[in-house]
């Protein structure tokens, strides 16, 4: 694996799950595979989970890491071709990214939508530009359309609930938006979208009028406005809010915060087949979804913050053998 900013990157989806699995179950065994190797982590956002999970995972495999937070220590990074460097940003990434790639073998982008710009966000304008600058393997961190490692997490941490309770079915898999206090992104949902169509799932799509998102991540999944008949029968339900996508009210609410009509409560969780709860974290206690669940038996979202290490552990020794093989 050369590069890895989408499912599409994975060729055969079961043997990376087994992969992972393996990784999980012997995390120090390629501790020799990243010797004299560098990661570089560049993040234009917050993180607490992806920048402490992906570098744990690089340690297991013997890399070092450089990490790099944009705009408050590194100078601020220029991103349009062509542009008159009179304002307030420093160096272009033509350098900057150049720079950055000269340092490492491997370079790890965190990117997000800016939410005021469709056309940029939608053509990842700040994730493309390291590719095209850094020429360097490159890893996403969650960049404006997906988070890759996040959905790779999701889907072993089902994957493990399946085999450990034995599931017969195929497990229904419940993507339902929730209330939120500020605009996030829609890259959570459609990199989890995207992966659940590519697993041995039943995708249902929940979310209330006007939060449709792109089709190129759900086509294919059951879409409803109805909450309480989506989760019928879940066997997982993975809150997360997003914006709006559609032109008129692209990166915009369209309900306010206040409205707890789509809050994951103890009482939607009852409509399920003893549902497990999920949720990419951070979440927002009592808006998103209510404390009895966060706190319950059925929450899984520790779990899945655990297997982040796993899954961008699994991602960098795949880019490793490749780098090694090269
Ligand atoms: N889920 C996730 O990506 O968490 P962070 O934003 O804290 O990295």
């Amino acid at each position: 694996m050369n590069s890895f900013t989408s499912v599409h990157a994975v060729p055969d989806l079961p043997a990376l799950l087994e992969a992972a699995l393996e990784v999980k179950a012997q995390p120090l065994q390629w501790n020799e595979l990243g010797r004299n190797r560098t990661l570089g982590l560049v993040f234009f956002n917050s993180s607490l989970r992806t920048r402490l999970s992906t570098q744990k995972a690089a340690l297991n495999l013997g890399m070092n890491t450089l990490v790099v937070n944009v705009g408050t220590e590194t100078w601020k990074l220029e991103l349009q071709d062509g542009a008159v460097m009179d304002g307030d940003t420093v160096e272009h990434i033509k350098e900057g990214a150049a720079v950055i790639a000269a340092y490492c073998d491997i370079v790890a982008v965190r990117a997000f939508a800016s939410l005021t710009d469709k056309a940029a966000d939608t053509s990842e304008h700040t994730l493309e530009q390291f590719r095209r600058y850094a020429q360097k393997p490159l890893l996403s961190l969650e960049s404006a359309t997906r988070h890759p490692l996040q959905s790779f997490a999701d889907l072993i941490t089902i994957e493990e609930i399946r085999r450990r309770e034995k599931m017969t079915r195929r497990p229904k898999v419940v993507l339902s938006w929730a209330p939120h206090p500020k605009a996030l992104p829609q890259a959570v949902p459609n990199s989890f979208a995207e992966w659940m169509r590519r697993a041995d799932v039943d995708l249902v799509i929940t979310h209330p009028e006007g939060y449709e998102l792109d089709e190129q991540f759900t086509k294919g999944a059951q879409i409803l406005h109805n909450q309480d008949e989506a989760l019928h029968d879940a066997d997982f339900v993975y809150a997360k809010n997003w914006s709006a996508f559609n032109d008129g009210n692209y990166g915009t609410m369209l309900l306010p915060a206040t409205d707890r009509s789509w809050t994951i409560t103890g009482d939607k969780m009852r409509l399920t087949n003893n549902g497990k709860f999920m949720h990419c974290l951070p979440t927002r206690r009592n808006v998103e979804v209510a404390d009895e669940v966060l706190d319950s038996a059925s929450s899984l979202v520790l779990h899945q913050a655990q297997n982040r290490v796993v899954a961008a552990q699994t991602i960098l020794k795949q880019m490793l053998e490749d780098l090694k093989e090269g």
